[in-house]
């Protein structure tokens, strides 16, 4: 480990000694965000994790890519842990992250081919995920680093991210103006509200790439997690993960989640969907549609800490990701290995290649209007 490296934890531990959880849920009340020293880009850019705390909520946020670099809540104990996979340096978020709590943009999942056209004109986005665009290309909003002002507001505590992405950057038109808004409450709820505006018309579609292990990061397999996932269809894909464009049915599926079932429940079924995704790896249809406010989507629980969380959201879509991809290559925050299947992300959305899909919920922001999308976690125990 490096010198810098050790002062970096060190001064991490000299926080969290400041902020150490009393054993109630309810440790932490609103102070106004601070920030450390994180690590340095090869440009010298100086990277900046700021720490949240308030009710039973604590989270660490990188000013690289907005990413939520621990997310910590309590047990039915009161006891605390970090419930969402990362890593304890700067360079491994830069080299190797799989997205790990970053932030996402301007186009959350795939468009096929990296192509669309919009208005009569064509675009080409970068391919970065075999013969497709993933995830705003291969230098996304998780790679960006954004402008950070903490605030305090009645009982909230919060952090106000901003990032403009100018015209053309990885291959999508208009400069995008971008406000990301991540909110503590007095309820230790974690609220995310993202804004966006354009001077030419474009296609956006944000999210949070947070994994989530419930039991605490680090700690084995998410299987027995229970997911109930409001949603009675979802968007099958391609061999490439691609959406047919069919709104198909979860009744008879291992893509029923209408009632809570264990998440590795149907995971081995030979399901020709389970074997493009190597797993789930799919987008929902939320039962409730695209909302003006969040409404309910989802309640995932950890069964033998307690933990529960339960998403609301403003989008018609959540792409549930069951961890397939990890394959025991990355060492996590506290120092263990990810497997497959070690974490899981719940990211709202609207649907994946919904530019090159005029039937789905559309993705065109223009000129004068403004974006506006809300997710809220709200953590409790069982
Ligand atoms: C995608 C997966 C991808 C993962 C990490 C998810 O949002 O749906 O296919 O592997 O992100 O890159």
């Amino acid at each position: 480990m490096s010198t810098s490296r050790r002062t970096v934890l060190a001064g991490a531990a000299a926080a969290a000694a400041t902020l150490t959880a009393t054993g109630t849920a309810h440790a932490w009340s609103g102070r106004l965000p601070s920030r450390e020293l994180f690590g340095q880009l090869a440009d010298g850019t100086k990277v900046y994790r700021w720490t949240l705390a308030n009710g039973g909520t604590r989270l660490k946020v990188l000013s690289y890519g907005g990413i939520v670099q621990s997310l910590e809540i309590p047990d039915r104990r009161g006891r605390h842990a970090n419930v969402s996979l990362g890593f304890d340096n700067l360079a491994d978020y830069v080299a190797k992250s799989p997205y790990f709590g970053a932030l996402i943009g301007r186009y959350g999942n795939r468009i096929a081919k990296g192509r669309f056209t919009l208005d009569g004109h064509s675009y080409q986005l970068p391919l970065n995920d075999g013969p497709n665009s993933l995830h705003g290309g291969d230098r996304g909003f998780d790679k960006r680093v954004w402008d950070i002002e903490p605030f305090t507001h009645g009982s909230d505590v919060g952090l106000v991210l901003r990032y403009v992405s100018p015209d053309g950057e990885a291959g999508y038109p208009g400069t995008l103006r971008v406000t990301v808004t991540y909110t503590l409450t007095a309820g230790g709820e974690w609220r995310i509200d993202y804004a966006a505006t354009t001077d030419r018309a474009t296609v956006v579609n944000l999210t949070s790439h947070t994994y989530f292990q419930l039991a605490g990061e680090g700690s084995g397999g998410v299987h027995d997690h229970t997911l109930e996932l409001a949603a009675a269809r979802y968007t099958p894909v391609d061999s490439t993960l691609i959406p047919t464009g069919e709104l198909a049915t979860v009744a008879r599926t291992p893509f029923d989640f209408r009632r809570a079932k264990a998440i590795g429940a149907d995971l081995r079924e030979p399901h020709p969907q389970i074997v493009y995704g190597k797993g789930i790896d799919h987008n929902f249809v939320l039962d409730k549609g695209l909302t003006a406010r969040p409404e309910y989507a989802l309640t995932v629980g950890e069964p033998a800490s307690g933990r529960v969380m339960r998403m609301y959201t403003t989008e018609p879509g959540m792409q549930f990701y069951s961890g397939n991809f990890l394959d025991g290559t990355l060492e996590g925050t506290s120092g263990r290995l990810y497997r497959q299947g070690d974490g899981f992300c719940l990211e709202s959305q609207h649907f994946p290649d919904s530019p090159n899909r005029p039937e789905f919920p559309t993705t065109v922001l223009r000129p004068g209007a403004v974006l506006r999308s809300t997710t809220v976690h709200a953590f409790s125990t069982r």
